[in-house]
């Protein structure tokens, strides 16, 4: 089990209090049960990483003792075809462990199916009522994963809240991206989503806040004194936020063509982790204390402009005798498709802890490897002593702190340091926490961090609905723009490393991508 995050100790005894979900905070829920239904249970997110977490929770013991997981789908199935669904893709970290067959079963056996469609309420009525069969009577809490296209996000919503939901437990629905496409679609998603269900049932997911070192971002900067007062314009000279993925949009170009990766990756993925990297301390680690502070920042940014962004779109390449395809060679996507799959672009959030400093982003697919990483760029050393003296260049000279997100996540510092012996040489090292060197457990999948924290009603790594909003206005009129005028993105071989245009962009604002 993990360590309880300490919250503000209250001065009262606990009081009865309604969290919003049904749940009755401060009151042990004892016989109660938590029901799981994966709403698209046949679908590519549900057997890559929604059972298989669901998997590592158990294995952990970390399910209530009594719990059902039910998946719901229109494909026919039954409940012996869903086992042997999950089963032959249920790979997680446990089995690199040990031989798991026995927990597998016991977790199978808890496993069930509901044939219906997305829009009926009696289909709904039937999954009710086998969910009490199940729950036998106890206190029944329920969550439902949307993991269906966003086109029936909302039928859903209103078949479980009126068909399927808790009458005395909590009734809680994790929700997919995308949130819509910009900031008025997203709007309407929002609002037909409360219809039926309070802010506090709805847990929209960024499975980049479920991340390990992402999460860690915030113990870094806050429990360090060496870092938080570095942690302004004073000290920092930029910071850039990558994503790369060394394939392409195989098997999902259908969906992929509607969004880009400006959508896919930037407005959500990377945007959370400058939010959470620019913040202020909050109040409290209370949901609520880190979200307003996210809102802040995300208020603070300036629109994106489109001189400050570069599109880019991989086209085909043959490397080894190898054939790799491009973007629009994808049956699912138009031939003459514009739709970004690289993106760079300089954002700045214009408070006084940040003025003036880029905060750049990159993320492409078809590049030449897989990565995520914050790198923060720090100034020069004023009045260097061994700059001149030891020949060493200007720009190498700087600090800089990585955050390896990922693979091979770490944390290191770039340091000068003298090369040993009698003469006097500088030298760039690594000041390493290399997370493989450090840490023997392997770092559970941000999905199974994120369940556990939705069935807990810790609502900390969701996003509330007004940073949505916010996080939209800053993309929404470049995206308008991009569309309207027809940019064409700049075109690069699959598996190199982008368009040329990204290093332009960062030369205007004086960086060099790390
Ligand atoms: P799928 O396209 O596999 O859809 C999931 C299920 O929804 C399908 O098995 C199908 O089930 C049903 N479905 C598919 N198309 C439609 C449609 N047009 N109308 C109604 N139902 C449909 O999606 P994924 O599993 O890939 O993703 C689920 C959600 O998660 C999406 O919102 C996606 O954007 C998001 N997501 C996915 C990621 C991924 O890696 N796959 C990553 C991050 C987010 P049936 O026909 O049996 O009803
Ligand atoms: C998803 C995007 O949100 O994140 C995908 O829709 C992308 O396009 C994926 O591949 C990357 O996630 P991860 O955890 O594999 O880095």
């Amino acid at each position: 089990k993990r360590v309880p995050i300490p919250s503000i100790p209250s001065i009262e005894a606990p009081k009865e209090v309604s969290s919003g979900d049904g749940a009755i905070q401060g009151v042990p829920e004892q016989g109660s049960t938590v029901s799981i239904t994966v709403v698209g249970a046949s679908g590519d997110l549900a057997k890559k990483k929604i059972f298989p977490a669901l998997f590592a929770l158990f294995y952990e013991g970390c399910l209530p003792q009594h719990f059902t997981i039910f998946g719901y789908a229109r494909s026919k199935m039954s409940d012996a075809e869903l086992r042997a669904m999950i089963s032959a893709t249920l790979t997680c970290r446990i089995d690199k462990r040990e031989n798991c067959s026995e927990k597998i079963n016991q977790f199978l056996k808890r496993c069930f199916y509901q044939s219906g469609q997305y829009n009926s309420e009696d289909n709904f009525s039937e999954l009710d009522k086998k969910l009490k069969d199940h729950e036998g009577g106890k206190v029944a809490n329920r969550m439902f994963y949307l993991s269906v296209p966003p086109n029936v996000f909302i039928d859903v919503a209103r078949c479980a809240s009126r068909s399927a939901s808790s009458s005395k437990g909590w009734t809680r629905v994790i929700v997919e991206k995308p949130f819509g496409r910009d900031s008025e679609s997203s709007g309407e998603l929002t609002s037909g989503l409360k219809e039926f269900l309070t802010e506090e049932q709805i847990y929209r997911i960024d499975h980049y806040l479920g991340k390990e070192l992402v999460e860690n971002l915030s113990i870094l900067r806050f429990s360090n004194l060496v870092f938080e007062p570095l942690w302004s314009r004073q000290y920092i000279r930029n910071v850039q936020l990558i994503f790369s993925e060394d394939f392409g949009t195989e098997g999902r170009g259908g969906y992929f063509d509607n969004y880009g990766i400006i959508r896919d990756i930037m407005q959500n993925h990377l945007l959370q982790i400058l939010a959470l990297f620019a913040m202020e301390p909050p109040v409290s680690l209370d949901a609520e204390d880190i979200r307003n502070e996210k809102v802040k920042v995300l208020r603070s940014m300036r629109k994106l402009q489109l001189e400050d962004v570069v599109v880019g779109q991989y086209k085909s390449h043959i490397k080894g005798g190898v054939h790799y395809p491009g973007y629009t060679d994808d049956k699912t996507v138009p031939n003459n498709s514009l739709t970004p799959t690289f993106a760079a672009a300089a954002l700045f959030v214009d408070n006084a802890r940040w003025d003036g400093v880029p905060f750049l982003m990159k993320a492409g697919k078809a590049l030449h490897n897989k990565l995520a990483e914050i790198r923060v760029q720090f100034r020069h050393v004023p009045g260097n002593l061994y700059k001149r003296s030891f020949g060493m260049d200007l720009d190498q000279a700087t600090n800089e702190l990585v955050i390896r997100v990922q693979p091979d996540e770490a944390v290191y510092l770039k340091i000068n340091n003298k090369v040993p012996g009698l003469g006097m040489r500088l030298d760039r090292s690594n000041l390493n926490l290399l997370y493989s060197d450090r840490y023997s457990r392997e770092i559970p999948d941000a999905y199974e961090r994120l369940l556990l924290d939705a069935i807990e009603g810790e609502r900390r790594l969701f996003i509330r609905s007004d940073e949505l909003d916010a996080a939209w206005a800053i993309f929404t009129p470049l995206l308008k723009e991009l569309e309207e005028r027809k940019i064409s993105p700049e075109l690069y071989p699959y598996g190199s490393r982008g368009p040329v245009g990204a290093h332009y962009l960062a030369a205007k604002y004086n960086v060099r991508w790390g």
